[in-house]
């Protein structure tokens, strides 16, 4: 049973916070996958299994880290390791785990058109109440064809999946507050007599985020969510400030105010050398080559769609974390790169390791007190002032 306590009166402020001080929210992203985030064939790469999800959560908790971010992914993108071929479904995921823990924020990502917005509501909430206040939502609206292929259902054309993810998600936001019974009534959901108690924990709402990249995706999370989450540059601090600030600029013209957050792929050892050498080893020499290329091909980018030059940057992105900043180096380097983006606007960042159990250690014991003396984060156990 979890024992910390978020109290009654504590209410949004206190969970876009995490219920704590840190400045700079640190996550950890996609451990419900098999391999995680990392297209390789070490090994040692992540089972994804719910005895090391368990275990991993557990330390996580006790180290401070804000948040655990999953993947809603239903089907492996083949190849020889077929990445991601066995995942933990992320709603009944994030309840074993908040179960199980007593600070960390965990969220469920969830694809809108394939969950019914009244049993969604309430998964939610039961999530929310054993975590007594600490589930937070990823709301995504489909992204991979073949996989709603698999359950039969259309996906929709770009726009129109964001204009059903509104309605899907305003009836649960007011499912969530509403006492009356209410029916609904629009382009895609026609619900009659809807009703549902208990509501979430403490007289609040779980945290709501989005990671849409397009224009659309991006106004959907302004006028919807608590935290958006976009691409930090590759090319320098000053382009990553400049993205952050232009969401922050959007939202503000409505009125709004949003957390901005990125994701990276932490690959941290005692020396510079070490961590060259294991990300050289892990995501260059022992890629899984054949689902990269599965992957890109899903995007329409193949030798074929694009120049041989772009083909091979997007395939080394690809391999390293499907995307995410590399922050490759010894602990001094990494806490100085997180400390950055801090300093460039961002709210947080969810990362991933090959093996997130082996390396988060080093990491709890050399970047995070670190991060300390810079500033960004608090000891462990500090709560929020908020
Ligand atoms: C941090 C992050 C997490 C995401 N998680 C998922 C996911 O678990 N499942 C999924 O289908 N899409 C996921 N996406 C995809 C986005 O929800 C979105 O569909 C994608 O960025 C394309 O943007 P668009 O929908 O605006 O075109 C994620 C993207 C990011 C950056």
């Amino acid at each position: 049973m979890p024992d910390r306590h978020v109290s009654a009166h504590e209410g949004m402020s206190a969970r876009k916070s995490m219920h704590n001080a840190n400045a700079l929210k640190i996550g950890l992203f996609g451990s419900n996958c098999s391999s995680g985030r990392a297209v390789t064939s070490v090994p040692e790469r992540w089972s994804g299994s719910w005895p090391d999800n368990l275990r991993l959560a557990r330390m996580a908790d006790e180290a401070g880290i804000d948040f655990l971010l999953p993947i809603g992914r239903w089907k492996g993108y083949g190849g020889d390791t077929d990445y991601q071929g066995a995942t933990l479904e992320t709603v009944t995921w994030a309840c074993g785990l908040l179960a199980s823990t007593r600070r960390i924020t965990i969220f469920g990502t969830v694809h809108a058109p394939l969950f019914n917005p009244i049993i969604a509501a309430k998964e939610f909430v039961t999530a929310d109440q054993i975590g007594e206040g600490r589930f937070g939502l990823n709301l995504v609206v489909g992204w991979n064809e073949d996989e709603f292929d698999m359950f039969g259902v259309k996906q929709r054309d770009h726009e129109s999946r964001y204009e059903f993810g509104q309605e899907w998600l305003d009836v649960i936001k007011r499912i969530w507050s509403q006492d009356e019974s209410f029916d609904f009534s629009g382009s895609y959901l026609s619900l009659k007599g809807v009703r549902a108690n208990p509501k979430p924990y403490g007289g609040s709402r779980p945290l709501i985020m989005n990671a849409g990249s397009s224009p659309t995706g991006r106004a959907f999370a302004i006028r919807n969510c608590d935290a958006f989450f976009m691409q930090a540059s590759r090319v320098s601090l000053e382009e990553t400030a400049q993205r952050v600030q232009t969401v922050k600029d959007e939202a503000k013209k409505d009125d709004r105010e949003i957390d901005v957050y990125t994701v990276g792929v932490v690959t941290c050892r005692p020396t510079q050398k070490e961590a060259d050498d294991y990300y050289r080893h892990s995501i260059i020499d022992n890629a899984d080559w054949s689902a990269v290329d599965g992957i890109l091909a899903k995007k329409n980018i193949t030798r074929d769609t694009v120049s041989a030059e772009e083909f091979a940057k997007h395939r080394s992105q690809y391999a390293n974390g499907m995307g995410g900043l590399p922050l490759v180096g010894d602990a001094d380097k990494v806490a100085g790169q997180l400390a950055d983006l801090s300093r460039a606007g961002l709210r947080g960042i969810a990362v991933s390791m090959v093996n997130y159990a082996d390396e988060l250690p080093f990491f709890r014991d050399e970047v995070l007190p670190r991060l300390e003396r810079l500033g960004v984060r608090v000891a462990a156990g500090s709560t929020a002032d908020a």
